[in-house]
């Protein structure tokens, strides 16, 4: 795939990196942006038209991740959205340990059964080369004990591009720490066959630094850092810390709402963009003044008016 060594990739976190929020991280500096993970299934049953699936040719480069857990529907999903969205990639979700996915054999469920695992990869990657898209794998360590020679092997055989790594098992869920120096394990072993994307527990900007330099790693993916903070990847970039007080905090908000607005319809998006603003004022002194009353505004027009308060 062709990752630029060096990326910082905005990493997929369902329910919040929508279309609205990557256009907007993709100009705070993220080199690349994720969706969250689509279903295979739905798109057999529902066609392309699901918000999940739009996004604007600002969020570029884009990489369009489905689960599933069966290789021939994964492979007619993937054809499907590779001729008719033509995103920069498609990516195989791995690593979501959701009863909802990983109960039905999918997602990080696929862990468990590595046959199945190679046959639901060979399908993405050849529903992907029919279109010259290349196709990554999302994956964790394993589903309660750590594979990650022989899930990397599978996917290596299956002819995959790149292999993002969250170095956490799936029983784990967010609990514990990623453990960094498996991903320099994978580089060890790999590095030089297929570009190895980090991920997991990058906190600020310098971690992404650090993240580069203990594990020798081609890219790195954030995640939910970049609730908190958007500015994190521009602070990378910059190597210095941007101005993130409330006043900043707001008219972000206000932006991203607005936005949310054109693409959700106001309604939606006046209820959607709750669960963010809570991470983004999360821990930020004086909250408890004005949070509160941006998660009761009842309507799109109301927390317009509060989040204008809020910026001046
Ligand atoms: C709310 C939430 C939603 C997520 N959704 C997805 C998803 O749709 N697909 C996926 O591969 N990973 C998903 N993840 C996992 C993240 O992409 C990432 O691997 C994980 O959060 C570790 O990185 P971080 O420590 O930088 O957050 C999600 C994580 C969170 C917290």
């Amino acid at each position: 795939m062709d990752f630029r060594p060096g990326e910082v990739i905005l990493a997929p976190l369902a329910g919040y990196t929508h279309s609205p929020f990557r256009k907007l991280l993709r100009r705070l500096g993220a080199d690349r942006t994720w969706t969250e993970l689509v279903s295979a299934d739905m798109i057999l049953r529902k066609g392309l038209s699901d918000p999940l699936l739009r996004f604007t040719p600002e969020e570029r480069p884009l990489v369009i991740q489905l689960f599933g857990n069966d290789p021939e529907k994964i492979y007619r999903a993937g054809e499907l959205v590779a001729q008719e969205l033509k995103p920069d990639g498609l990516d195989l979700n791995l690593g979501c340990s959701v009863r909802k996915v990983a109960s039905r054999g999918a997602g990080a469920g696929l862990l468990r059964d590595l046959a199945r695992l190679s046959a639901c990869a060979e399908a993405l990657v050849s529903a992907g080369k029919a279109h010259g898209i290349p196709v990554s794998a999302k994956i964790r360590l394993g589903w309660d004990r750590d594979i990650l020679g022989k899930i990397a092997e599978r996917l290596l055989a299956a002819g995959v591009s790149a292999i993002v790594l969250h170095p956490r098992l799936a029983v784990e869920g967010f609990s514990g720490r990623a453990r960094w120096e498996r991903i320099r394990d994978l580089v060890t072993l790999f590095g030089r066959e297929i570009p190895v994307i980090g991920n997991g527990d990058v906190l600020t900007w310098r971690d992404i630094g650090r993240l580069f330099q203990e594990t020798g790693c081609h890219a790195v993916m954030v995640g939910r850092a970049a609730l908190k903070n958007p500015w994190i990847f521009e602070e990378y970039h910059k190597k210095q810390p941007l101005p993130k007080d409330v006043t900043a905090r707001a008219a972000f908000a206000l932006e991203l709402l607005e936005e949310m607005g054109v693409f959700f319809r106001p309604e939606t998006a006046g209820k959607k963009i709750k669960a963010f603003l809570a991470q983004l004022f999360k821990g930020i002194p004086g909250k408890r003044t004005f949070l509160p009353d941006l998660l009761t505004a009842p309507d799109y027009r109301s927390l317009t008016s509060r989040l204008k308060k809020l910026r001046s």
